[in-house]
């Protein structure tokens, strides 16, 4: 790899033992992949903030470095509210221990934002390089604003955070973001709920793996193409995809399809996803809910009341800019938490049967909380969580959480 005068310095210390420690990773990194060089971000993503997943050796690692970040980074969703982990009936203990660990990312300079919806918060341009780590972030990024970044590792975001530099390779060249396959969604109806788009994206991740799709026959709006992309990077590894006449990088490379495999999902396969269960709780915010999901999350649930747990998951930022919907949802039961999710917090972990309207939690919450889940439309979960026709199995007779 070919190293600037700079970073031979950082490698020999000059800027402290940490940043050298770090620049040591990426460069590792780099010579795995066969990068050249290292190239600047604009901004970083970590994971790795929930004391549920990186537990006391994770925290020991963090309060050994000495640095600053280099860009802005925002960490990824942490184990419980920072400001109401008490409501969300979370341990003393636990929240003592994510505590620290959100004081040692404070004391590297990163904004506890915790989200694992950045692009809410700062601006993300086209052709930007960045360094995040959270999988539906990564798939948003490249995908929908046609930036560029690998999914990173926790360690790996965080060195490019403190070095504010990548290893050029993978998604950063633009001749790795190329289609590899096709799939061919059969049902030209189809621009329904984001929970279809969660399922479709359950489906197309698994038959899809790590490759790169460019999907036909299909035109979500921002919030399904979230959903999309977030429920392939949990079924599937996919960090990029393709829609045609949708996501700005697909004109580029549509034209040059002819040889590629062709895979076909038909709308019945996409239905079947959906199944009726009882369930004990429901969650809405996978990834966290833009601003439109939280107003419609008000709107279904105008004068109703909660008969079950309700949760609903945003970034502290788009909460403090979205009061009005907030408290128009909590005034029913439901609570609306920021800093957290069903998957990264143990809040959950309390219920047999949870009920998401997202695809990727749904591929998550069976082995991250230990539960079995169901599939629905935000208006499906609404009804279930209002009592509203549908059989559930509740776990107390409060409806007010925890
Ligand atoms: Fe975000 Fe948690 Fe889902 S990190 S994408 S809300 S699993």
């Amino acid at each position: 790899m070919r190293l600037t005068r700079e970073e031979e310095a950082i490698l020999a210390g000059e800027q402290g033992e940490t940043r050298a420690r770090m620049l040591e990773i990426l460069v590792a990194l780099g010579k795995v992949y066969g990068a050249k060089r290292l190239i600047p971000i604009m901004s970083a993503q970590v994971s790795g903030a929930s004391y549920k997943t990186i537990g006391r050796w994770g925290l020991e690692w963090l309060q050994s470095l000495d640095a600053r970040v280099a860009v802005p980074t925002v960490l990824n969703p942490v184990g419980m509210d920072r400001e109401r982990w008490q409501e969300m009936g979370i341990d003393p203990g636990f929240a003592r221990a994510q505590g620290e660990i959100l004081s040692a990312y404070r004391k590297l300079g990163l904004t506890l934002a915790c989200t694992c919806t950045p692009y809410y918060l700062f601006i993300t341009r086209y052709g930007d390089h960045l360094a995040w780590s959270e999988s539906s972030a990564v798939a948003y990024a490249n995908s929908v604003i046609g930036a560029r970044t690998n999914r990173e590792g926790g360690p790996g975001a965080l060195a490019a955070a403190i070095t504010g530099r990548t290893p050029e390779y993978g998604l950063h060249l633009v001749s790795n973001r190329r289609p590899q396959l096709v799939v061919r969604v059969d049902d030209g109806r189809f621009s329904e709920d984001t929970a279809l788009f969660g399922a479709l994206g359950y489906l197309a991740g698994k038959l899809v793996g790590g490759k790169i799709p460019l999907f036909e026959g299909i035109r979500p709006g921002r919030d399904q193409l979230k959903a999309l992309g977030a429920a392939m990077a949990a079924s599937g590894a996919v960090a990029l995809f393709h829609v045609a006449g949708i996501t700005p990088e697909a004109r580029i490379f549509s034209y040059d399809t002819t040889d590629l495999e062709v895979i076909t999902i038909e709308r019945s396969e996409i239905e079947s996803v959906f199944r009726k269960t009882p369930v004990e709780a429901v969650a809405l915010g996978c990834p966290h809910c833009s601003p439109e999901e939280l107003a419609e999350i008000a709107r279904l649930l105008s004068g109703k009341v909660t008969k079950i747990p309700l949760f609903v998951f945003a970034s502290r930022g788009v909460i403090e800019k979205h009061r009005g919907e907030v408290a128009a949802i909590e005034a029913t039961g439901a609570r609306v938490f920021a800093d957290t999710c069903m998957v990264v917090s143990p809040a959950m972990d309390r219920f047999r049967a949870i009920m998401v309207n997202s695809g990727k939690a749904f591929s998550y919450v069976p082995d991250m909380c230990g539960a079995a889940v169901r599939l629905g439309t935000t208006e499906e979960c609404i009804r279930v969580a209002t009592g509203e026709g549908e059989e559930t199995s509740r776990v107390s007779g409060d409806s007010r959480l925890p």
